[in-house]
């Protein structure tokens, strides 16, 4: 085992920001090789015989099928828990359930509210916690958002990142995933919808190591200008349903539409992190269009996350 790989071993993934640019580039280039293997029909069980935990407070898609099947994959199973089933919905708490988790099982997913849970239950437990989404960070949807990129690009140190509609979750993930990349990236979100100014802090000592740049604007014309890669999420996130008529008056300027991406890079690529809302944050004509990139990128999630999975349980 190499030493980037000792570094990874028995760790949590809670934040981008927690990891070095070394240990990121080492799970997308382990990320790239169990894609390859899994296409070419190559067995790689690296965990045989380890059960991942998986705890889901919202719903999910991608994150339960890609952890699911990539644990199968990596020989290992996986227990899909939802809080309502678990005793924590009947209220006990996150610390006793992390005590119990982590002596069953070799590593817990936790997708939920708060990310001060995420991190209480990786202070209880002794297996590895992973984070799939809080209100505040999707850690794991950078990863395989940088594994699409550098796929497509064939680099990400450089690129032109723009970020445009809410300052949410998968915002201050990306924020931190291009400042620890050294890709310069632009946020255009409404005013009051800007990212959280701690993580944007903490994003910008990171890109002072990297020397990426990091810049916050309200003008998503001004953040598109020659970006290589543009990349939206829903303008109401989970748990902010009761304001969605609001929020699309306000975020209605920030759709991404071809009259905006005339500015951006001949060669741009679009993200979105799915799911989608057609006509609303972005058109169908971009996200249907030749520039997206978002079946590549959801796919990527299961690329990523056994490569996460592989490192932090071994
Ligand atoms: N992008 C993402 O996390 O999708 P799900 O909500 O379907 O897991
Ligand atoms: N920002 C979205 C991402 C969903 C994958 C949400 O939190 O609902």
């Amino acid at each position: 085992m190499n030493q980037i790989a000792k570094q990874l071993q028995g760790r949590d993934l809670l934040s981008l920001h927690d990891f070095t640019p070394q240990e990121i580039t080492h799970i997308l280039d382990l990320a790239d090789t169990l894609k390859q293997q899994r296409k070419q029909g190559v067995p790689h069980e690296l965990l045989q015989g380890k059960t991942l935990a998986m705890i889901f407070e919202k719903s999910s898609t991608r994150t339960r099928v890609s952890f699911e099947t990539g644990m199968y994959q990596l020989g290992g199973h996986a227990l899909f828990l939802s809080a309502a089933d678990l005793q924590l919905g009947r209220g006990e708490g996150i610390g006793d359930t992390g005590r119990v988790l982590g002596r069953y099982v070799d590593g817990i997913m936790i997708r939920t509210f708060a990310q001060q849970d995420v991190e209480e239950l990786a202070q209880y437990s002794q297996a590895p916690v992973i984070n799939g989404l809080t209100d505040l960070l999707h850690p794991c949807q950078i990863l395989a958002d940088l594994q699409t990129i550098r796929e497509h690009k064939g680099r990400l140190a450089g690129l032109k990142v723009a970020w445009v509609g809410d300052g949410n979750n998968v915002c201050h993930s990306l924020m931190f995933g291009c400042a620890k990349m050294g890709m310069h990236l632009s946020v255009a979100c409404p005013p009051g919808y800007q990212p959280d100014s701690a993580i944007a802090a903490a994003a910008r000592a990171d890109a002072a190591e990297t020397g990426a740049e990091l810049t916050l604007l309200t003008d998503p014309a001004a953040a598109t200008a020659g970006a290589d890669v543009v990349v939206t999420d829903v303008w109401a996130s989970m748990g902010q349903e009761s304001e969605q008529q609001a929020r699309m008056k306000v975020f209605a300027p920030y759709q991404v539409n071809a009259g905006l991406l005339a500015g951006a890079a001949p060669d741009y690529l679009f993200l979105h992190c799915l799911p989608a809302h057609r006509g609303e944050e972005v058109t169908a004509e971009i996200i249907d269009g030749p520039h997206s990139v978002v079946f590549d990128e959801a796919e990527n999630r299961l690329h990523a996350q056994k490569a996460v999975l592989a490192l932090l349980l071994a």
